[in-house]
């Protein structure tokens, strides 16, 4: 009679996702339960998805889970089942670290459960939040839910330190730009950021890598685009606003929107405004791709920034 328990696992299913009453799989699992995410190679216990399933619930109040079909193999007690599920929600609340974007999502999953004597003995599912991020076009580099933040480099050595690679950062000499973009409230808002690359002229596509503790972020990782700025030489003064935490970075400057909205700093070396693709999370940070929708130069120099200082750049002299 294995329909007794694709109703008890599909009730479960819906008590649990859709109304979160967690406690039914206390019911349903036995004491040494385990459950394995395939996405991450990660092995959880019961209260480590029970808390995923009320962070999830919380961010995506309107969660509504479909079980599409339970396969039963074996008998009812000690048996495999495979459950394929979908899940429909909103996303306006922050998952973890990372911020709404009101974005609606389909996520789609598979889990096969082991039954030893009646009860859950394991778990091995095809999703993890890391999936769910996946499917609202918010990429995860498998780093994004790891708490273990003190390893931050790999140092062929064996010995890796912070201060390693503060060194190799220090002999990299970049720019340095002001991403820019508008908050709900229509306000301008913007940071100082060197992490500013080129990925391709064709696509015209570029990245800023920016701090998710950053008072911007939250504006940033919610706009459609962003505007960065290349600081010329002339706006020492807005550097230093920008790398700071004003309240109103923009009270004492000129700008002007770009096409979509974006601020873009006058007197700037060169700006351009971005259309955001990507938002892959990096734990302590977000890599923004995006592809240059407009653009505008001038002569003026840009500065340079080495070694945690800044540099002119109109004397340079050229390597022969
Ligand atoms: C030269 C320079 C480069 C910086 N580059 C970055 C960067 O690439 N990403 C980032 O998140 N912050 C970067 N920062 C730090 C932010 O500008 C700084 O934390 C700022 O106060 C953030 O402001 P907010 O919290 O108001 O957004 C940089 C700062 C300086 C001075």
């Amino acid at each position: 009679m294995t329909s007794n328990l694709k109703k008890a696992i599909t009730d479960s299913w819906h008590a649990a996702w859709d109304k979160g009453d967690v406690s039914v799989f206390d019911q349903l699992t036995a004491t040494n339960y385990q459950r394995r995410s395939a996405r991450s190679a990660t092995t959880t216990g019961l209260d480590a998805i029970k808390s995923d399933i009320l962070a999830i619930r919380a961010a995506f109040p309107d969660l509504s889970t479909t079980v599409d079909h339970i396969v039963v193999d074996g008998d009812e007690r000690d048996c495999k089942v495979a459950v394929y599920w979908h899940s429909t929600g909103t996303f306006t609340e922050p998952l973890g670290d990372v911020p709404p974007t009101g974005a609606e999502v389909v996520t789609t999953g598979s889990n096969l459960l082991t039954f030893d004597a009646g009860k859950i003995v394991y778990e091995e599912a095809t999703w993890d939040a890391s999936a769910l991020l996946a499917d609202l076009g918010l990429k995860s580099l498998g780093s994004a839910f790891d708490q273990d933040v003190d390893s931050i480099s790999d140092n062929l050595d064996g010995e890796p330190t912070k201060e390693a690679l503060k060194a190799f950062n220090r002999q990299f000499i970049t720019g340095v730009t002001v991403v820019t973009t508008m908050d709900t409230d229509g306000k301008p808002r913007g940071l100082a950021v060197n992490s500013y690359n080129s990925v391709s002229l064709e696509p015209p596509l570029v990245m800023v890598c920016v701090q998710k503790t950053s008072s911007t972020y939250p504006s940033l990782f919610a706009s459609s685009h962003m505007g960065i700025n290349i600081l010329g030489c002339n706006q020492r003064d807005t550097l230093r606003t920008f790398a700071s935490k004003n309240a109103d970075k923009f009270a004492e400057l000129d700008w002007h929107q770009g096409p979509h909205g974006s601020p873009l700093l006058d007197g700037s070396s060169a700006a351009i405004e971005v259309e955001i693709k990507e938002r892959f999370q990096a734990l302590t940070h977000t890599i923004f791709v995006g592809r240059v929708r407009t653009s505008e130069s001038t002569d003026n120099d840009p500065i340079i920034y080495k070694a945690g200082q800044f540099f002119e750049s109109h004397d340079l002299t050229p390597l022969t």
